[in-house]
């Protein structure tokens, strides 16, 4: 069963075929992937449901739309239609935001375009002490978001709003001790993949025609929402390595800034602090 789902999925171009193949044996089987070799038979119904399963996957629905959760750090994540697919890279990012939490004691963290809710809801599971803001515009995303705060860190606070609007969590300005934003950054136009061109919402994907249109309000709501000397990553394209940092210091309210590389070594996201010697309703210069 998995060699010949194996070869359907190469003929598919999909590049994991045979891990996808055994992952998706293991689901349809409920088992772990390493004791596979220890199952010598499948009833009729989970061959048929192997079989549609694998369809799907020959169709390029992702891995995790598939099965119906991305892991992520310690969590299953569910995804489905209307959510973006939680990136392993991603996880760095995340993390980075969990140790700097860790440092402090009833730490606010807010994280910017949620999407399912992958970031926020690793810091609230990894860092109980802390309060956690999740904001979110997609209504479709958002109803994933909902339901995964509830089931894996029920005391996030779920918020729909707008990284565009200035007014977005007014009443937690200057008080944010960590500002967590993966946002859709890349380039408009760009080729991706068929799983993230059918499948990801786009509007969770594209950042406009530089990849920056969602990005520079992510950078001023920091600004307004950071404590002085509060922390502030994101992610981003790696052709942005250059232009993220020249973003943080156009914007005259921020230091310490640095850049970090995905486990392929690609730059990948970018970290500042707050500065402290502006204070949060000052504006900046971009
Ligand atoms: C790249 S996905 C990231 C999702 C999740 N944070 C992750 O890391 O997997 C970007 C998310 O930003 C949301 N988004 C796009 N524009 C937004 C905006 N103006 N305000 C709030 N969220 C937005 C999209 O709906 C999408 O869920």
């Amino acid at each position: 069963m998995i060699a010949d789902a194996t070869a359907t999925l190469e003929s598919a171009g999909v590049e994991s075929a045979r891990n996808d193949a055994e992952l998706l044996a293991a689901f349809v089987l409920g088992v772990s992937r390493g004791r596979l070799a220890l199952i010598d038979r499948a009833t009729a119904e989970q061959r048929d449901a192997f079989v549609r399963l694998v369809a799907r996957r020959r169709d390029r629905e992702p891995l995790q739309y598939v099965m119906g959760t991305a892991a992520f750090r310690y969590l299953d994540v569910a995804v489905g239609p209307g959510a973006f697919v939680p990136r392993p890279e991603t996880e760095l990012l995340a993390g980075w935001g969990v140790d700097l939490a860790r440092e402090l004691t009833e730490p606010v963290v807010v994280d910017l375009c949620a999407g399912p809710g992958p970031i926020a809801l690793s810091v609230a599971h990894e860092v109980p002490t802390a309060t956690v803001y999740a904001v979110e515009k997609s209504p479709a995303a958002l109803s994933w978001l909902r339901r995964n705060a509830a089931e894996l860190a029920p005391r996030t606070h779920v918020v729909a709003g707008d990284v565009t609007d200035p007014a977005l969590l007014r009443d937690l300005r200057g008080v944010v001790d960590v500002l967590l934003s993966n946002p859709p950054y890349v380039p408009e136009g760009t080729p991706v993949p068929p799983e993230v061109a059918r499948f990801d919402p786009a509007t969770a994907v594209f950042g406009g025609p530089d990849g920056l249109t969602v990005v520079r309000p992510v950078i001023a709501r920091a600004a307004e929402l950071l404590r002085p000397g509060g922390g502030l990553a994101i992610e981003h394209d790696e052709e942005h390595a250059t232009a993220l940092p020249e973003l943080l210091r156009a914007d005259g309210r921020f230091d310490r800034i640095e850049r970090h590389v995905d486990l392929t070594g690609r730059p990948r996201f970018t970290t500042a602090r707050r500065s402290t010697d502006t204070a949060p309703w000052q504006t900046g210069s971009s």
